[in-house]
């Protein structure tokens, strides 16, 4: 074993093996005896839960891959033979087709909680800016993913979606050709997506284990973001937060069951179920749900370009996020104005979802207007001039000083503190 490891073992093959390549260790130290701060909430739990998931659909997308045919020709027929005739194909593919939605649930909470308590302020910067790295590989993924079926969504979907880049002037209708393969979508688009579909989740465990490995240089933050002072701030990883993490995960597997068994088509499109046809544009075009609010800001702006800039904008202003928000405090419990601003935006990115899935007409595009200014506003305007401005309120002393002091003693009197920060 590493001579700076608390790991221990009486197995002498284990110590064997370890002295060579320190594996044991380095899981024990990761997993085991990591030191987190023990008044962590359940908001905590939707890393590990974006972790499981991400397995979960790279398990059933390499059986799916097994059956599924990536020719325009027999794409879709290869599809509904995985639903009828392959053994539990269609669980597999509903698994597949439904993870996938909250895989961007779980992500789409793990961001919002990072914004609700400063996880991206100082000294998290790297760690943050791998996860909006991670969402932009998944985005890439889920786009790609949802072409494969053939069905007139995802044809008429990547058509649109393809298009964007004749936004960008001069070289933007080459750039949509060399994408496509092709001066429409079409055979060669389907397998060059098939095929990045098939590696960009590899490289989001990749960028995911960046992410864990930058995490625990300084630990994670908590819910009153303050720094852990000394071990008694602290308890291991195991068992208190794996009990917890597995408790979270069987809450999770049992929501996703119901949906996967009683309602595996309602977060999909119906349109999605008849054959790619490149000669009828269906009347009204939708991207799966978690694309609505970026959706709605492309739609919101009648300029093509300065629209598609709007929508990456709105991904990357996050990662600027960092830098606008200066105020020292992290967790918005501490900020009574940012707060009130952070509501706002949930609910400003639950309207630009909902205007997203409609025409793109008459009051529709008024809200869809607002919104989007809105969410620029919040990070561009507002939290830069909290910084400012605002005061907050006094912060304890301590992680311990609040969990010891009332409504803790439950948790105090059975966790123990670490040994050894
Ligand atoms: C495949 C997707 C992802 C996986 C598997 C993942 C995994 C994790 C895990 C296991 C943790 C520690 C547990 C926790 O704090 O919940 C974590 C923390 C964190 N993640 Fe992610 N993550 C993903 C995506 C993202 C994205 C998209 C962002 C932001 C844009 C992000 C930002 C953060 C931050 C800031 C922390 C530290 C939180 C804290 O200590 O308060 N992650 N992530």
């Amino acid at each position: 074993m590493s001579s700076d490891s608390t790991f221990h073992t009486d197995s002498r093959l284990i110590a064997w093996v370890d002295h060579r390549l320190p594996i044991f260790s380095f899981v024990h130290e990761h997993l085991r005896a990591y030191p987190a701060p023990r008044n962590l909430n359940y908001m905590w739990n939707f890393g590990s839960l974006a972790g499981i998931s991400l397995v979960i659909m790279i398990v059933t997308g390499i059986f799916l891959a097994m059956h599924y045919t990536a020719s325009a020709e027999e794409a879709f027929s290869s599809v509904e033979r995985i639903m009828r005739d392959v053994q539990y194909g269609w669980l597999i593919r509903y698994i597949h087709m439904n993870m996938a939605s909250f895989f961007f649930i779980v992500v789409y909470i793990h961001i919002f909680r990072g914004l609700y308590y400063g996880s991206y302020k100082p000294p998290r910067e790297v760690l943050w800016l791998l996860g909006i790295v991670i969402l932009l590989l998944m985005m890439a993924t889920a786009f790609m993913g949802y072409t494969l079926p053939w069905g007139q969504m995802s044809y008429w979907g990547a058509t649109v979606i393809t298009n964007l880049f004749s936004a960008i002037p001069l070289v933007g209708d080459e750039i949509v050709v060399w994408l496509r393969g092709g001066f429409s979508v079409g055979e060669p688009t389907l397998n060059r997506f098939f095929a990045l579909h098939y590696l960009l989740p590899f490289l989001i465990v990749g960028v995911v284990v960046l992410h864990i490995w930058a995490l625990h240089r300084f630990g994670s933050n908590n819910p009153l973001g303050i720094d852990a002072k000394g071990p008694q701030d602290k308890i291991p990883f195991h068992p208190y937060y794996t009990i917890k993490d597995m408790f979270g995960l069987g809450v999770f597997l049992s929501i996703f069951a119901m949906v996967v068994f009683f309602a595996p088509n309602y977060l999909g499109h119906p349109d999605n179920y008849i054959p790619a046809d490149p000669l009828a544009t269906p009347s009204h075009i939708v991207p799966e749900w978690y694309f609505l609010p970026f959706y709605a800001i492309l739609r919101s702006i009648p300029d093509k370009l300065m629209g598609v800039v709007a929508m990456f904008g709105s991904i990357l202003v996050l990662a600027a996020l960092p830098w606008l928000d200066r105020s020292p405090v992290r967790s918005a419990r501490f900020r009574p104005i940012y707060k009130q601003f952070f509501v706002l935006l949930v609910i400003d990115v639950l309207v630009l979802g909902w205007v997203g899935a409609k025409p793109a007409e008459g009051i529709y595009v008024v809200i869809a207007r607002i919104a989007t200014v809105y969410y620029f506003l919040h990070f561009l305007v507002i939290l830069p001039l909290l910084g400012k401005f605002e005061t907050p309120k006094a912060r304890p002393q301590s992680i311990s000083e609040p969990v010891l002091k009332g409504g803790g003693h439950a948790a105090t009197a059975t966790a123990k503190p670490m040994e050894k920060a």
